[in-house]
């Protein structure tokens, strides 16, 4: 990897993505194996550098699933995480060795309160692991990352020192991490320059960042580093991660690409997938993306004020400083109605991003017949809402199979409710507060567990009463969050699907995560 590109005399950011990772480890967007390697796809499709696929020791399923990664990625370089632990490190090591180009990306705590209170290690000991574990991992390949995590709280001598080990050890790419999303722009540009400056052997290795956004500061932070002198920088699609998330992969290309005239830096991104992509991740993780977010929200292109309708109308570049075909936003389009064929309705998820198999095509193509049957437009929204929904409970267990509601002001709400759980159909009617209360407890009582309902909410895909309403719910189990969601014309079918979905994905075992195993 060479970070100069000399056709446009602008410096190359490598994009490493860790929605699989980092990602993944945020509350509730726990993805099955099908699914990321949905995700890993649609961003080596995208030009993505390096995709880290997960942590191989965490458990049986991460490890598999970053070798299915490893195996299916044509382009891109894929990164399992390890811990500075000699398993940790073979094990990352067993599951990159299937990539074209793999990389092992482990990493220690370097700051006074991790090395205190976690990993009750003096400096000098882990000046000994670095050399040890990044020596280790380079026996095992060529591409090693080493991160220093908690960085920006590390404090800046200890700091270089843990650098020119790793550096000297074999590492390829140094990850100063704002673990916490501690940092502020200025000091983070600085803490770059200071360290790339001044450790001995920086320049044979590519500086990267990865940056938290507990302050909401974790772009303008990378975007720090890179003029500071990071040539790469972890990101994540809709910014998903670990308690406030991560840096926003869209965010960062985008600033990159719009302000180039004081940015000069460049990737490899295609952006006009960034839309589709958000999508993906947003189905796949069960998040959804907030309105307003940028580049990506359904807001991020509308224009609402009469001022800025009038401006616009005039010279979109008025109000808008990259264009919505840019980042692969079509202009809501009004699409087939109940008369349309089969051939369409594959041209049209085509044209969304979608290519499903012979049977979630069949039965994509058969609800949305049945949609335009009880809507009388269809738009490009609905369609992603339901392909989304369809692609998200292939494999349920429990499935709908019928319900009723009776509800009544001041009165009883009751629902009646036939499901079937691993084929077996069973039939249960359950009283709540209000109609969702009792869908909810009636399914509770089908399945006999009691999850712990963390979050419900529902929301219009377009506008109008006869839009589909799509809902989502959070559930918790065992100190494990899972997301669902439906989209439906009907809200209370739609919040029992929704239900369903998240409680599936309860149902799906995931191997038992190695103690501690999660990074941040
Ligand atoms: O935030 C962090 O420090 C991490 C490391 C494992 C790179 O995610
Ligand atoms: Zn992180």
């Amino acid at each position: 990897m060479t970070a100069a590109n000399t056709e446009t005399n602008k410096d190359r950011v490598f994009i490493f993505d860790t929605t699989l990772r980092d990602g993944e480890q945020s509350p509730g967007a726990t993805m099955t194996l099908e699914e990321k390697l949905q995700v890993a796809e649609a961003l080596d499709e995208m030009g993505v550098d390096i995709i880290e696929a997960g942590f191989p020791i965490a458990s049986t399923g991460d490890f598999e699933a970053v070798v299915a990664v490893a195996k299916q990625v044509k382009n891109a370089t894929v990164a399992g995480l390890a811990r500075a632990i000699t398993a940790d490190i073979d094990r990352a090591g067993e599951a990159v060795r299937h990539a074209r180009k793999g990389r092992i990306h482990t990493f220690v705590s370097t700051s006074p309160i991790h090395l205190a209170h976690q990993m009750k290690k003096t400096e000098d000991e882990v000046i000994e692991i670095i050399a040890r574990t990044v020596a280790q991992a380079r026996n095992l390949i060529d591409d090693v990352e080493w991160s220093a995590m908690d960085a920006t709280r590390t404090p800046l001598e200890f700091l270089k020192r843990c650098v020119e080990t790793a550096i000297k050890a074999g590492a390829t790419t140094i990850n100063l991490p704002d673990t916490v999303g501690y940092a502020v722009p200025d000091e983070h540009e600085a803490m770059f320059r200071t360290i790339i400056t001044s450790v001995p052997g920086a320049d044979k290795a590519i500086f990267s960042a990865h940056c938290h956004n507990d302050l909401g500061l974790a772009v303008a932070n990378s975007l720090a580093a890179v003029r500071g002198g990071a040539r790469q920088v972890e990101c994540t699609i809709n910014g998903l991660g670990e308690r406030a998330g991560n840096a926003a992969l869209e965010e960062i290309v985008m600033a990159l690409r719009t302000r180039g005239d004081i940015l000069p830096y460049q990737t490899e991104i295609e952006t006009t997938h960034l839309a589709r992509a958000s999508r993906i991740v947003s189905a796949a993780a069960n998040f959804p993306v907030q309105y307003n977010k940028a580049i990506v929200g359904k807001n991020a292109f509308a224009h609402e004020s009469g001022i800025h309708q009038d401006g616009m109308l005039k010279n979109a570049e008025t109000y808008e400083i990259m264009t919505p075909a840019s980042v692969g936003i079509k202009a809501t389009t009004l699409v087939m109605g109940k008369h349309s064929g089969r051939a369409a309705f594959k041209d049209k998820l085509k044209e969304l991003g979608y290519e499903l198999g012979d049977n979630a095509f069949q039965e994509a193509f058969q609800r949305f017949k049945d949609l335009a049957d009880r809507k009388k437009h269809v738009y490009d929204a609905d369609i992603v809402a339901l392909v989304d929904d369809e692609v998200g409970s292939v494999g349920d267990r429990i499935k709908l199979v019928d319900m009723e509601v009776v509800s009544k002001t001041g009165g009883v709400h009751k629902a009646n409710i036939t499901l079937t759980i691993d084929g077996e159909e069973t039939s249960v009617s359950f009283e709540g507060t209000g109609s969702v209360d009792a869908i909810f407890n009636a399914i509770k009582e089908a399945v006999g567990q009691q999850p712990h309902l963390v979050l419900y909410a529902v929301d219009g895909v377009t506008g109008g009463t006869d839009a589909q309403a799509s809902a989502h719910v959070r559930l918790e189990m065992n100190g494990r969050i899972v997301s669902g969601n439906a989209a439906e014309p009907d809200t209370l079918v739609a919040s029992a699907r929704a239900y369903l979905n998240a409680y599936n994905r309860l149902l799906i075992e995931r191997g038992a995560s190695a103690q501690g195993a999660m990074a941040g």
